[in-house]
């Protein structure tokens, strides 16, 4: 029997979970509205404001898990990657919530906690699987043989896709975060009116920095000719950004696909909430008879349960870190 209390600070997210015997009984997530009249995170807001949050999401997920304090058996936090500042908060807060119960504390790399969101909801994968993993911070492409045992066969070379999205969307004078905008738009637009270069990077790598550079361009020109070209086409350009962007994933995890031979593939982290990257990536599983793994959409953007599953599997193997433990802004895979 275990109840695992998951706090989640990485970026501009709060989030608590609990995790009852395996299985997400809360996940409680505040987000921070403050951001959107800076056009990104600030992250000395951001560690102010999970500082105002953490408690009251604490109190509101043991209420909607119907457990008490005393129910808990361990506490999982996030110790990186992610911003300092906000790290810390969740770090000290289940430090010392550990500390007060006398109960262990478990490190979770926020990750490893992505991919293995997969594992809260049925179907799950089958070992091995390949990952994609793709976020406001991350793109990679994971060879995934076990729990935490996890290889980066692919990665970006500099922006990461959730940036491509975001960038683009403060291009077209878009709130951060842009993404789930852009999607929004896209669904209205034609993903073919306008046609974006796809970077030729030979591996299984990514770069997304020339990409944004071509968008930037190509609206420029644009607009010289017509000042109320974006007005005009927003869900054009919108459609047409998601659908390059989208193509730029999807050749990557067919080529690892085939690498490796495995068509267990799933996708995690921010943008797997994508529209166009859900409905792309069902089609391509028909035509290549994948078996594909898409979160729920609570667990695809930062949010403890993931942190709390993989918890529950440290817990299972009595993986626990001492009272010295300290955040990591970048964290080894
Ligand atoms: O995993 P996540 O919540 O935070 C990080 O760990 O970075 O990912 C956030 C990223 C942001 O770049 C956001 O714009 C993107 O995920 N995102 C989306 C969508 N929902 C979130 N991008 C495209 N379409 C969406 N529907
Ligand atoms: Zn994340």
């Amino acid at each position: 029997m275990s109840v695992i209390l998951a706090i989640e600070s990485s970026c501009d997210d709060t989030s608590v979970a609990i995790c009852n015997n395996g299985k997400i009984t809360a996940n409680v997530i505040a987000n921070q509205t403050i951001h959107q009249n800076y056009g990104g995170v600030i992250p000395e807001l951001a560690s102010r404001v999970h500082q105002q949050n953490i408690v009251p999401a604490v109190q509101q997920a043991l209420i909607s898990a119907k457990v008490t304090k005393q129910d808990i058996s361990a506490v999982a936090f996030t110790r990186g990657p992610g911003l300092l500042g906000s790290l810390l908060v969740g770090v000290s807060f289940a430090k010392s919530f550990a500390l007060a119960l006398n109960i262990p504390l478990i490190s979770v790399n926020h990750m490893h906690a992505h991919i293995l969101a997969h594992f809260i909801d049925d179907p799950k994968p089958n070992f091995p699987f390949i990952c994609l993993t793709v976020s406001g911070g991350h793109t990679q492409i994971v060879l995934v043989k076990d729990y935490f045992d996890m290889e980066i066969v692919g990665e970006t070379l500099d922006d990461a896709a959730g940036e491509a999205f975001d960038k683009t969307a403060k291009l077209l004078a878009l709130p951060y975060p842009g993404g789930p905008l852009i999607d929004k738009h896209a669904q209205h637009g034609n993903p073919l009116a306008f046609k974006f270069a796809e970077p030729q990077i030979a591996d299984l790598n990514f770069s997304f920095s020339g990409f944004k550079t071509s968008i930037l361009y190509f609206i420029r020109k644009q607009e010289k000719e017509n000042p109320n070209f974006i007005a005009e086409n927003l869900d054009d350009i919108c459609a047409s950004v998601q659908y390059s962007i989208v193509q730029i994933l999807q050749n990557k995890l067919k080529k690892a696909a085939k690498q490796y031979g495995i068509n267990e593939i799933a996708i995690a982290g921010g943008v797997s909430a994508n529209s166009g990257l859900r409905n792309g990536l069902q089609q391509t599983a028909d035509e290549l008879g994948w078996k594909v793994y898409i979160p729920a959409f609570q667990y695809c953007t930062d949010n403890a349960g993931m942190i709390a599953i993989a918890g529950y599997q440290k817990y299972l193997k009595q993986d626990f870190v001492g009272q010295d433990v300290s955040p990591m802004a970048r964290m080894e895979f």
